[in-house]
């Protein structure tokens, strides 16, 4: 089958395209004829090492941690689904940029009444979002919530699921003045430009977090008493912060996290929860991914290239197999 992979650690240069065999589904999975693909920020620090050397078959790695497609073979124990069913599935173990890819059963959403164009950018971003505003986050209606990357691929949606579940004001942050612009569609009452938010907001229930670094030090002092700070990414890359934990008590603020990957293996019932709670959100019109470009997957180079330089908008689509919507 067609993919692209990388056999060395590095940028979007070591994506290439690679000639694999098609996996097979083992129990409770099932194998997916993938027709998108979305790029995230996480298959940027797949590449660059995050989360160790390539590793897969013939020392080659596919990313591709969301897809949308067919069911094309179903592993052993799995039931609920059928061959030919169209679903969109977070891939915890990547995979996605290829023609088959395998997905945990428990990990693939039906797509009643969305588009594989949609879904092929979904399951991760929607999930993501979900789970770190009402797992992590705990939000609650009434709440004033503040999202920084707040025009990318998760952010964009959490601020319309914070919204539908009742938060009183949604503030973003962003890299530059374009992407405040393009990101006032997804109903922010405000977008500010990272350098210059913690001047201008102030006693917030709730702060996602994606950002870190210096990003994150101004967030703290934003939180309304028991306001929750929840971190879930380090785009900023700058170093771990060493915070002392007596302010915490002091000044009645929480520090919380999300990562699925994580959930994924320890409360996969819980990803899936929180995935089908999202998408039934995005099926019903209350929510929409705004899908800002697509690229053959074999261009997935220069799609992680946009989102390494901090340039990319909304939702970023590679279309393995489009003939398949
Ligand atoms: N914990 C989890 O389980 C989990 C799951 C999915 C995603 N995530 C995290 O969620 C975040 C968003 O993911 P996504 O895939 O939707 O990406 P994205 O938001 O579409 O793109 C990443 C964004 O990060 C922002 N950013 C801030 N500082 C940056 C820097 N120094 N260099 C490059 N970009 C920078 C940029 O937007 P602005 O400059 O406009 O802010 C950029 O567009 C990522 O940090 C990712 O790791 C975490």
């Amino acid at each position: 089958m067609r993919a692209v992979g990388f056999d060395v650690n590095g940028g979007p240069e070591v994506l290439r395209p690679v000639e694999l065999p098609t996996p097979v589904p083992g129990p409770g999975q099932v194998l997916l004829q993938v027709a998108y693909a979305g790029v995230n920020y996480g298959e940027l620090q797949h590449t660059l090492g995050d989360f160790g050397p390539p590793s897969g078959p013939g020392g080659v790695d596919v990313p591709g941690l969301e897809a949308s497609g067919v069911v094309a073979a179903l592993g052993p124990g799995v039931t609920g689904l059928a061959v030919g069913d169209p679903v969109a599935a977070y891939l915890p173990d990547g995979g996605g940029y290829a023609e088959y890819a395998l997905a945990p059963a428990e990990f693939a959403f039906p797509l009643d009444g969305i588009t594989l164009r949609d879904g092929g950018g979904a399951a991760l971003v929607l999930t993501t979002a979900y789970g770190v505003l009402t797992g992590a986050a705990r939000l609650r209606a009434g709440d004033t919530v503040l999202i920084h990357a707040a025009a990318g691929g998760v952010g964009s949606v959490a601020a319309q699921i914070a919204r539908a579940l009742g938060a009183a004001a949604v503030f973003g942050t962003v890299g530059s003045a374009e992407k405040a612009a393009y990101a006032k569609r997804f109903g922010y009452d405000a977008v500010h430009l990272r350098d210059g938010f913690a001047d201008r907001l102030r006693d917030l229930d709730v702060i996602l977090d994606p950002v870190g670094g210096q990003t994150r030090l101004r967030s703290l002092a934003l939180l309304a008493p028991f306001g929750r700070l929840a971190v879930y990414g380090e785009a900023a890359r700058e170093s771990d912060l060493t915070l002392p934990v007596l302010p915490f008590w002091k000044s009645n603020r929480s520090l919380t996290g999300y990562n699925i990957g994580d959930l994924a293996r320890r409360a996969p019932r819980t990803v899936r929860g929180h995935g089908l709670s999202a998408f039934a959100l995005l099926a019903s019109g209350t929510i929409r991914l705004d899908v800002s470009a697509e690229l053959p997957l074999e261009r997935a180079a220069e799609a992680h290239e946009v989102m390494r330089a901090g340039r990319n908008i909304g939702k970023t689509l590679l279309a393995v197999d489009p003939r398949l919507s």
